[in-house]
């Protein structure tokens, strides 16, 4: 699946770009630049283990993130005031995480280490307690409804195949409201991995939360990066890309809570070039050797409007 996609990119690109836009296409995409981590993709758990793997990622955070360690072990339940720097008397964003799993664990539970207050959400939520209770009193465990009506912001982590179904069951909630998607296809997720294989994956992530402000984050590497070289110096760059230049400096700011540095990659169309089998996945790195290696493959596009 990866190579046909590689190949296909640049028609891809083309055919999908507004004529006002400034295009420079390269002829041919540069070859796939080698993975700095070339982790094979994570294989499917079952239900039981992958919560316990999200819970094992929070857990590993303060272990891999010594200053957080000592902090913690100073005041176990940082509040939002403490961790993040806001304007006096506003209030931090509240993040609902749909899909509690390795990538909503690891990157939820990064977030509430930097005092967001977080919703944590499964349709069996009863099952992330371990989670939550690891984590303190910024995190609680609900419904995916609950998550959505309590998040400023949503974070969604599911496997991609699930996103019709929850579109159709919570849209009209998630419209107008800022969506990361970390989300990514494979094989198992029948018509819409096809969809997004066919038509980009941020394309196809917008059609399915329709009126949701997409912007594709946390999907280029793995879980266990995420959850072991946060705040790591030189930082770790995580490529983003979006439609809406406000959701993009959102998803920023959420981005560098968690420890790592955003790069903007371009807009929704662009997204692919940091899915599987695009030219900038798994190339783990600092943001200046990100937009080398983006300035080499993808072609330079504005992003946000
Ligand atoms: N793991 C990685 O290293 C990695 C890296 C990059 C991108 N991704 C992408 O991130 C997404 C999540 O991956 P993951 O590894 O975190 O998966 P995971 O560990 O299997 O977690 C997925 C979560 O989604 C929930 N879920 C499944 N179907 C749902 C539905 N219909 N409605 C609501 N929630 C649903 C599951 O909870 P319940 O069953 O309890 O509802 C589960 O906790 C995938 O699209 C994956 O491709 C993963």
């Amino acid at each position: 699946m990866d190579r046909p996609l590689l190949r296909r990119l640049p028609r891809l690109l083309r055919t999908r770009l507004p004529a006002q836009l400034p295009i420079h296409l390269p002829t041919r995409l540069a070859p796939p630049l080698r993975p700095s981590n070339p982790l094979p993709l994570p294989q499917r758990p079952d239900a039981h283990r992958r919560r316990l793997l999200a819970v094992g990622g929070a857990m590993l955070l303060p272990a891999a993130w010594p200053g957080l360690a000592s902090a913690q072990s100073a005041s176990p339940s940082p509040s939002p005031q403490q961790s993040v720097p806001r304007p006096s008397g506003s209030k931090p964003m509240q993040i609902g995480v749909i899909g509690s799993g390795r990538i909503g664990g690891t990157v939820g539970g990064l977030w509430v280490k930097a005092g967001y207050p977080v919703l944590f959400s499964s349709r069996h939520p009863e099952q992330l307690k371990p989670l939550v209770d690891g984590l303190g009193p910024l995190a609680r465990a609900g419904t995916v409804a609950e998550a959505v009506a309590f998040g400023d912001v949503l974070f969604v982590a599911v496997p991609y195949g699930a996103l019709p179904e929850i579109g159709k069951a919570h849209g009209r909630g998630m419209a107008g409201k800022v969506v990361l998607d970390a989300n990514a296809y494979r094989h198992r997720d029948g018509a819409a991995g096809e969809d997004a294989l066919a038509n980009g994956i941020g394309p196809t992530t917008s059609k399915y939360l329709p009126g949701a402000r997409i912007v594709r984050a946390f999907n280029f590497t793995s879980a266990s990066d995420f959850a072991t070289r946060h705040h790591q110096e030189p930082r770790i760059a995580i490529p983003i890309a979006g439609d809406d230049r406000a959701a993009l400096d959102t998803a920023s700011e959420l981005v560098r809570d968690a420890g790592f540095e955003p790069v903007v990659i371009g807009p929704l169309k662009i997204a692919d070039s940091f899915a599987p089998g695009g030219p900038l996945f798994r190339q783990v790195g600092s943001a200046e050797e990100l937009r080398q290696k983006a300035r080499a493959a993808v072609p330079a596009q504005p992003a946000g409007r």
